[in-house]
């Protein structure tokens, strides 16, 4: 989606708001002891308060509101019985439409007593996204921003995955341009345009480099290879000249 008008950006920016809340409701709540499907019962709420619907849902018929993935789940994770232990990564990822209009985020958080290494996972999972977020500005390659979020990761000494890209949002979930890549990509020649929306959902990992079907025939579950530790935090963002308007903060 491009926005044109000032309509357009206002709705944007309802569903964003939406959607921040959904899941800043449902981390608020992750302890040990809760299950995946009380998380996502959460979203769910948050989403019917408003109006909204929840987009993996009413696009790709998927089994839940939100996408809750947990340790060796990286993403798509199906909202169920699991249960919350203490040192879990979790991963939130809502997606919403309203009134015709589509945002998208998520972010990873530690439970309770964790690895450090886990914790700095985290911290830096939300820094490599921001890296990118830098990167936005209307007439600047989409590359900069696949670049810049791999000058953090290598100089951090954490792998990307390099098979789950950002995408345009707005008029659908997965919207134009496609997918944009949140790692060094040299085929990657188009530029932002002023209005485009899309978001910067980097996944980074003590080691993963390839997301891959879990085997768990339910046609969304991602386990990554290598197996390791891997977070992703996302906006959905608007191309300005000045720089990326963050729509999902
Ligand atoms: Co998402
Ligand atoms: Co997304």
């Amino acid at each position: 989606m491009t926005i044109t008008s000032e309509e357009q950006l206002e709705a944007l920016k309802a569903i964003g708001k939406v959607c921040a809340e959904a899941r800043d409701k449902a981390a608020a709540a992750l302890k040990p002891g809760i299950t995946t499907a009380e998380l996502d019962a959460i979203v769910r709420g948050v989403l019917d308060a408003h109006g909204a619907r929840s987009a993996p849902e009413i696009t790709y018929g998927f089994p839940g509101a939100s996408c809750i993935s947990v340790n060796e789940v990286i993403a798509h994770g199906i909202p169920g019985d699991r249960v919350i232990r203490d040192g879990d990564l979790v991963n939130i990822d809502v997606s919403a439409e309203l009134n015709g209009v589509f945002a998208d985020t998520g972010a990873s958080f530690v439970v309770g007593e964790a690895d450090p290494r886990l914790v700095a996972l985290v911290r830096d999972g939300k820094r490599a996204m921001w890296a990118g977020i830098r990167a936005v500005k209307s007439g600047a390659a989409l590359a900069d921003i696949g670049d810049a979020i791999g000058v953090f990761a290598k100089k951090h000494r954490y792998t990307l995955v390099d098979n789950l890209a950002s995408h345009g949002v707005g008029e659908s979930l997965h919207d134009e341009p496609g997918e944009i890549p949140t790692w060094p990509d040299k085929s990657e020649r188009r530029k932002m345009h002023d209005g485009l929306v899309f978001t910067i959902e980097p996944f980074l990992s003590l080691g993963g480099r390839h997301a891959i079907d879990a085997g768990l025939d339910d046609g969304f579950t991602l386990h990554v290879e290598p197996s390791a530790p891997t977070v992703q935090f996302e906006h959905t963002v608007v191309a300005t000249r000045h720089g990326a308007l963050v729509i999902t903060a």
